[in-house]
């Protein structure tokens, strides 16, 4: 199919995508704004990239929200971030439930403010039931926390050392029952992984694009789509 010029291929659709959405606080910058500015700005790359997402049949789409680390950035941008990620959830969730998304939070659910976790159960009890794209948001999301996360699970469940395997670790990531990202894309010209998805990231291809979060449209998605699916794939083994 044809979208936005490029010839996308269904069949080599990446099933999952998980995306580093960085550079708000350079775009802000740019225009001598506040980071709350681009923080604000990319809210509305979010709603175009799920919407996009979805009607691409993405089976999964992974935004790194916040990280653990990132509540070492000042109150008011902590404060901020955490007020917009309640805004979007109340003023997105009919349209994510009415097209069949399934909003999970990935990441220490527990450590969140009140009102954002009030506002992410009331959101994930809503579509729980739904059968269409996975929307994953990563907050107070850690790599490394969420396998020690998933150890501690794992004792506190009387596992014993012989019974562990890569696919039971799977079973107790925050990404249960979910296929590894196929497709891991960081924004702003940055080329780390800053702690994110660190056991499902193994296989991935990864795209580092120049373009900074806020400015991240359909066409720019859809060219890294294309990238991925001219990739040669080989999993560690030899064609
Ligand atoms: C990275 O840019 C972005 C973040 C740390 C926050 C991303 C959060 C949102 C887009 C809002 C909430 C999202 C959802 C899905 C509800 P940066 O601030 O590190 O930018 P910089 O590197 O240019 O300073």
């Amino acid at each position: 199919m044809d979208v936005y010029g490029y010839e996308l291929l269904e069949e080599k659709m990446p099933k999952h995508v998980a995306i580093i959405m960085d550079g708000n606080g350079r775009w802000a910058k740019k225009r001598m704004m506040p980071r709350l500015y681009g923080h604000r700005a990319a809210m509305k790359t979010v709603h175009n990239t799920v919407k996009l997402a979805s009607d691409l049949g993405i089976q999964v789409l992974t935004l790194y929200a916040f990280s653990t680390e990132n509540w070492s950035r000042s109150k008011e941008e902590v404060d901020g971030l955490m007020s917009l990620v309640v805004e979007y959830i109340k003023r997105e969730i009919n349209e994510l439930h009415a097209n069949n998304v399934i909003l999970k939070i990935i990441g220490d659910k527990n450590h969140l403010p009140l009102k954002v976790i009030k506002a992410v159960d009331s959101g994930m009890h809503q579509t729980e039931k739904n059968s269409g794209m996975i929307l994953n948001i990563a907050l107070n999301y850690g790599g490394r926390e969420e396998i020690l996360h998933a150890i501690k699970k794992m004792i506190r469940d009387g596992i014993k050392d012989d019974e562990i395997t890569e696919d039971l670790m799977m079973q107790y990531l925050y990404t249960a029952n979910q296929p590894d990202p196929d497709l891991m894309i960081r924004t702003s010209g940055e080329k780390r992984l800053s702690n994110f998805l660190l056991w499902q990231n193994a296989y991935s291809e990864f795209i580092f694009d120049d373009v900074l979060w806020p400015d991240f449209d359909a066409k720019t998605f859809c060219r890294l789509i294309a990238e991925y699916q001219n990739r040669d794939r080989r999993f560690g083994a030899v064609k």
